[in-house]
């Protein structure tokens, strides 16, 4: 068969598929060997000044925000790149690590773009010092949990590097008792809400609010990375981003991944506010709220679960 490569150095043939990693417990958080594995070359890593984190949970809309960072910093002197390169080489998995084969970290160390974009999906606690020595821009986009637990879901039946996600009952409670792999979905959040608190640099986003409305929610990203292209560029970017146009888009679609079955459920799935309700039951409705409001006891990190 021939040899089909993902990414520079990523060949099928040396990806194991065959079985689904086990959660483990990592410093109080769960994780699995791929997050891991360079832990000490990633806790090293060395930031530049003009370094932009792009940090989530999984499922928070990374791939949306990374598409949005990349046309306003190189759209225009680089298209190419936008168009050649799948969105997670032009922006480096920073814990991502295959032993011997990739390294997000790696990668990251040879982006050639000024700034680099670098995404991560480590609680606050695992960023690596130099982010925060050098002062970095870091991007965090939130999204409500409800809907992140469905889209988790569906990223975990369908991509093979993920733990066995089980039925959805299973799911909903593990999703509550955080064992999941970045931890749970509550101290994430709230993890890096209160870091925002005395760390000026990050700015913090909500999916909702992306949807209600893309194109206010890019410009307060250009003023917090100091951008201000011009209304046609911003006109561009906002329809260039759009669920469908991204969707469609195989260097943002994640199609050119084979560890993701596609026969499952696509990486873009649907883009929506409140899909959860056609999951979530009424008692299990119930229940989560119940848990949520112990859990969340912050008055001033406020979600929507629609719109
Ligand atoms: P759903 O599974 O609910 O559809 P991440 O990039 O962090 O893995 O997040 C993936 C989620 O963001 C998926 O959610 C995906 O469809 C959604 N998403 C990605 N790009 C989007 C866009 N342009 N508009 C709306 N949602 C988007």
């Amino acid at each position: 068969m021939e040899e089909r490569n993902i990414g520079f150095f990523f060949p099928l043939s040396k990806l194991d598929l065959s079985s689904r990693p086990q959660l483990f417990d990592f410093h109080g958080v769960g994780m699995i060997p791929i997050f891991t594995a360079n832990w000490e070359n990633v806790q090293n890593f060395q930031a530049r000044p003009d370094d932009i984190v792009i940090a989530t949970y999984p499922k928070a809309g990374t791939t949306w925000v990374s598409q949005i960072l990349d046309l306003l910093y190189f759209g225009k002197t680089s298209p190419e790149r936008l168009t050649s390169l799948p969105i997670y080489e032009r922006v480096p998995f920073l814990e991502m690590t295959i032993p011997n084969l990739v390294s997000g970290k790696d990668q990251a160390d040879k982006l050639p773009t000024t700034p680099r974009l670098i995404k991560t999906h480590f609680p606050v606690q695992f960023v690596p010092k130099s982010f925060w020595e050098q002062n970095c821009r870091m991007i965090y986009v939130a999204r409500n949990a409800k809907d992140n637990m469905v889209s988790y879901y569906h990223f975990d039946l369908m991509n093979n590097a993920q733990p066995v996600a089980g039925d959805w009952n299973s799911y909903f409670q593990r999703f509550m008792e955080g064992d999941m792999v970045f931890g749970p979905w509550y101290d994430h959040v709230n993890g890096w809400w209160k870091k925002k608190q005395t760390h000026s640099n990050i700015h913090y986003m909500f999916y909702e609010d992306m949807i209600e409305d893309t194109g206010r929610e890019i410009e307060k990203l250009c003023s917090f990375i100091g951008l201000s292209p011009s209304a046609e560029e911003k006109e561009m970017i906002k329809t260039g981003v759009q669920f469908d146009n991204m969707k469609k888009n195989k260097m943002t679609n994640y199609s050119t991944l084979p560890v993701m079955d596609f026969q499952v459920s696509p990486f873009m799935r649907k883009g929506k506010v409140g899909d959860w309700k056609n999951y979530f039951t009424v008692a299990q409705n119930e229940e989560f709220d119940e848990d949520y409001k112990r859990k969340m006891k912050d008055p001033t990190l406020h979600f929507r679960c629609e719109l």
